[in-house]
């Protein structure tokens, strides 16, 4: 068994995990967590919280928004159009695989794969005569599958909705609504934890791949035109480990150590807050129990980095049986999404800075061709008309360029705009504020902790988990089931959760087999009432991870704990 079989065998035997709907022979893809997996991954999202938002207050805000979001709002992200797999179907068995997994199964590691084409991708399986990996058949053509699931709302066929693959879609579509009423300030981020799908073809690694799972990401809305970090300096002299673009095209495998100061100085990181942000994910990964060495951030390419990003780092962790492994994405998303939403919709997305003094300044501005639109448009003319005129002129342009758009359901055509530079006095500039993403996937996040926090001694297993994530923190066991031992220890028991602990009382087998359950789900402490504490008043405190035992007095019990776990109990 390597490390990921066992993670994953202690994970179902002490009810962190286990696959879906496994009466029903299991739904890959989805996870079932239980009832210690549920409380490590509320710690985890906690610390989560700790480090990018309750720290941020006043900077960064928490929201929820629903899983459930209409057609609409995907097919202006982009996402109806490009979140897609490629897929190849077994002319035989007509089984169906993702076609960049297969090639590399059979090739092992090939350049670029992530960014090649479905034409390309079905060059490579006709060169080198690749074959269904189940019953050898011949494979058809490479194809895009979209990986959004979908939905309708209410009864009605025609209202296509989508689950949402990201929660920042969320946070764009409110974005003025809440720079509104948070009183109008840039930057401003906007955070959710949330459930997410994503219609994997066939999704494999278990708990690291998953069709639903939890997402924690932050959308930063900040001035292009000021794009400084004003928190930079508390991480500037910090390094992190990464691979830039260069490096990955020329194929170097192994991360240059650069400060954050270099970073942004060099243009390596392309925006400030991303590259605090990072600083940030790599202490939050290391509180989870990763060393520093074990992590990095690796640029991805053009053509591998999702349609909205002008800049994309993901940050990964060395895992035993899966090599690097993404924990989070770093996306510089521009104006990208806003623009779109605010093309899509028709609203005004943008934010207006006043300027100290008035300026004269050259325009952008979009002026309908009325008899254009009218002669096109019929009835639907005055709609077009003022859809014209709050859209933003720059993104409308740029759209037209491309061709017929649409806004708010209406179709606007290249020749019903003319676009003209205008000399005005301007009192301020309206913007599209650009965004810095963060994301991470809380799932596996759990099971990363998990295997760097197994370990075996003398046969037996020990969850170092790091303290301030441990799904429970303290045992209480009677040393014996009689003497008055177990009313003391349930009176201790007592006293430790009305302190706010959450704590395991344990009676049951050899106090052998009770450490040891404790320390299969990784409690920090664990107290033991025996003789002596109805002697004089003290009992054991044992170290999970050094088995170190110690006397307290139950009179100093409170402040051991209090000191034992102050970091939990102090937001950072
Ligand atoms: N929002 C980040 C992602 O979709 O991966």
């Amino acid at each position: 068994m390597d490390k990921y079989d066992k993670v994953m065998d202690l994970a179902k035997r002490r009810g962190f995990f286990s696959p879906s709907c496994e009466i029903y022979g299991g739904v890959a893809g989805f996870l079932d967590f239980g009832p210690m997996g549920t409380l490590l991954k509320r710690n985890i999202e906690r610390k989560w919280r700790e480090t990018f938002i309750y720290r941020h207050h006043g900077l960064i805000y928490e929201i929820e928004t629903p899983v459930v979001m209409p057609s609409k709002v995907f097919e202006a992200s982009g996402h109806v159009d490009h979140f897609t797999d490629m897929i190849v179907e077994c002319l035989s068995c007509h089984k169906r695989f993702r076609a960049d997994h297969l090639i590399v199964d059979q090739l092992g590691d090939v350049q670029g794969i992530e960014g090649k084409s479905p034409r390309e991708l079905d060059e490579i399986i006709r060169e080198k005569n690749l074959r269904c990996p189940e019953c050898k058949g011949m494979l058809g053509q490479v194809t895009t599958f979209n990986l959004l699931f979908k939905t309708y709302i209410g009864p009605y066929a025609e209202n296509v909705a989508y689950m949402r693959p990201e929660a920042a879609q969320g946070m764009f579509v409110n974005f003025k609504n809440i720079y509104n009423t948070m009183r109008e300030r840039l930057p401003i981020g906007l955070a959710q934890i949330g459930k997410v799908m994503r219609n994997e073809i066939s999704p494999r690694q278990g708990p690291i791949r998953l069709r639903e799972f939890t997402i924690m990401e932050i959308e930063f809305f900040f001035d292009p035109n000021s794009p400084g970090c004003d928190l930079l300096n508390e991480v500037r002299q910090k390094k992190l480990r990464l691979l830039t673009e260069d490096m990955v095209s020329a194929g170097v495998a192994d991360p240059i150590e650069i400060t954050l100061d270099e970073a942004v100085r060099e243009r390596v990181i392309l925006s400030e807050w991303q590259a605090y942000f990072m600083a940030l994910s790599t202490d939050f990964i290391s509180d989870l129990g990763v060393p520093k060495e074990n992590q990095l951030f690796i640029a991805k390419l053009e053509n591998e980095r999702a349609h909205y990003s002008a800049q994309t780092f993901d940050q990964l962790v060395k895992l035993d049986r899966w090599g690097w492994v993404e924990v989070s994405g770093h996306a510089y998303r521009t104006d990208y999404d806003l623009s779109r939403h605010q093309t899509f919709s028709g609203q005004d997305l943008m934010v207006f800075k006043k300027f100290d003094t008035p300026v004269k300044e050259k325009v952008l501005v979009a002026r309908p061709r009325v008899e254009v639109i009218s002669s096109n448009c019929g009835k639907e003319t005055g709609k077009v008309i003022s859809a014209i005129k709050v859209a933003d002129p720059q993104s409308l342009r740029d759209a037209l360029s491309k061709g017929p758009t649409s806004i708010n359901g209406l179709e606007v055509r290249p020749e019903f705009v003319e676009f003209v530079e205008e000399e005005r006095m301007t009192t301020g500039r309206r913007f599209v504020p650009h965004v810095a993403e963060p994301s991470f996937g809380a799932d596996r996040l759990v099971y990363v902790s998990m295997e760097y926090a197994y370990q075996e001694r003398e046969g037996r297993v020990i969850l170092s988990l790091p303290k301030t994530i441990a799904p429970i923190q303290v045992s209480v066991f009677p040393l014996v089931n009689k003497d008055g031992l177990p009313e003391k220890a349930l009176e201790i028991y007592r006293l430790i959760k009305s302190e706010g602990y959450l704590a395991d009382f344990d009676d049951a087998g050899s106090i052998g087999r009770r450490y040891a359950r404790s320390d299969e789900i990784g409690t920090p402490l664990a107290i033991t009432i025996d003789h002596k504490t109805m002697e004089d008043g003290t009992v054991t405190v044992r170290d999970r991870d050094t088995w170190n035992q110690v006397r307290v007095p139950i009179n100093n019990l409170s402040e051991y704990l209090r000191d034992y776990f102050a970091k939990i109990c102090t937001p950072q």
